[in-house]
């Protein structure tokens, strides 16, 4: 390995080989395999000239001027990231959700409109229904799966369509390629929160979308220990935007959290192909139980827009919906089944080693495409327990709710 391996553009070597390679420089830290953590707000200069130098230099690759507008654990970083997306840059902050309003922020002002997907992560949802509107932003929501139907929705103040695919609870798959292609011919930018996929199964920029999100809490760093998030840019005029954007409000991701997301990403893809594996063994197992109505896995046959995933995506990852088919003791049922389990753990957040499952109702949150099943719709994170303890754990829970 070189010095310096950033994996340039178009680099044809494996995803474990470059998520092993890239983004460190043993040769600058005494040989030491890792960065060192870089924690710091000040960064002194010896000359005038070499201040100002650094203030007009390129934050990505030019001298670090400030802790808030880069450091090296931030940089490394955000270099694998640029180049696993195929993106001119990223920028790390400190949380998926900081993500997204750093992305939202970077093309939105006052007058401007919106559309966002209806099925899109809930606080995203707040951001456009209690915080845009605050700043003269207006949000349209549309229908996931409208597909090249978007051009109908632009407005001439249209400034970006947001997409959230597939959408974190009730995923529908969105054709993603269609709407980037209506909006490009709008002059209209897109962004997209590609979390469920990470960049390991599909590349938003390649599809032509111009923004991508990350929760970088989830997969990239895998253990529910930090949380972190990630935009990267498709070309220099986004990366401008993007980076002005969570420059100028203040974000900032420390030095630690960056290290330990590194460190994740490292084993990211050997994770994410048993999160893939046990999902989909799980997923099938539900599908043939008599209490599940459907399962909502877009890596399913069975779901519809199982055609759409499998043109865009390379695989899937870890978390997927069911929904219960009615029972006669409702809320009471769904407790009862959730508090039998022993692997699953109630909770929020994914993308961690271990299971999770949620129950939520979407009925009331949606804007333009009514959820209009009975059952409870249940969320599963898959971890990386053995899923025959997996389907074990549920079998017995279902038993106990009878
Ligand atoms: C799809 C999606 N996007 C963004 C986020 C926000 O990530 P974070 O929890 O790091 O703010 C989440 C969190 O659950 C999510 O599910």
């Amino acid at each position: 390995m070189s010095a310096h391996d950033d994996g340039a553009a178009g680099d044809a070597r494996g995803i474990g080989t470059r998520l092993a390679h890239t983004a460190r420089r043993p040769a600058d830290h005494h040989g030491f395999v890792n960065t060192p953590i870089h924690r710091g707000s000040t960064v002194l200069f010896p000359t005038l000239d070499a201040l100002e130098g650094a203030m007009r230099g390129d934050t990505r690759r030019g001298p670090y001027i400030y802790g808030l507008i880069g450091n090296p654990n931030a940089r490394e970083l955000e270099s694998m990231l640029a180049q696993l997306d195929g993106g001119a840059g990223a920028v790390v902050v400190q949380s998926g959700l900081a993500a997204v309003s750093v992305a939202l922020l970077s093309m939105l002002g006052a007058g401007d409109h919106l559309l966002m997907t209806d099925s899109c992560y809930g606080p995203t949802r707040w951001l456009c229904t209690a915080v845009l509107p605050r700043m003269g932003i207006e949000t349209t929501f549309y229908d996931p799966r409208i597909g090249a139907g978007i051009d109908a929705h632009f407005r001439p103040n249209t400034r970006l369509v947001f997409l959230e695919s597939p959408g974190s609870l009730t995923f529908e798959v969105q054709d993603v390629p269609a709407i980037a292609r209506a909006a490009r011919a709008r002059g209209v930018s897109t962004a997209i929160d590609n979390t469920w996929a990470t960049p390991l199964r599909m590349r938003p920029v390649e599809h032509g979308v111009d923004i991508v999100v990350h929760a970088l809490t989830k997969y990239q760093s895998g253990n529910s220990d930090i949380l972190l998030g990630a935009v990267v840019a498709r070309d220099e005029e986004h990366w401008k935007r993007v980076k002005q954007a969570a420059e100028w409000h203040g974000h900032y991701a420390h030095p630690d959290d960056c290290s330990t997301c590194l460190r994740g990403m490292r084993s990211l893809e050997v994770r994410l192909a048993r999160h893939e594996a046990s999902a989909l063994e799980v997923a099938r197992w539900l599908e043939a139980r008599p209490e599940v109505a459907r399962v909502l896995h877009p890596a399913l046959p069975s779901h519809p827009d199982h055609a759409v995933w499998k043109r865009d995506f390379s695989g899937s990852s870890g978390l997927f919906g069911c929904v219960l088919r009615p029972h006669a003791a409702g809320r009471e049922h769904t407790r009862a089944f959730l508090e039998g389990l022993r692997y699953f753990g109630m909770g929020f957040s994914w993308g961690g080693f271990e299971s999770l499952v949620v129950a939520s109702d979407v009925r009331a949150s949606r804007a333009v495409v009514p959820w209009t099943d009975e059952g409870a719709l249940l969320r599963f994170q898959i971890g990386l327990e053995d899923p025959r303890d997996l389907t074990a754990d549920l079998a017995q829970a279902f038993e106990r709710a009878r």
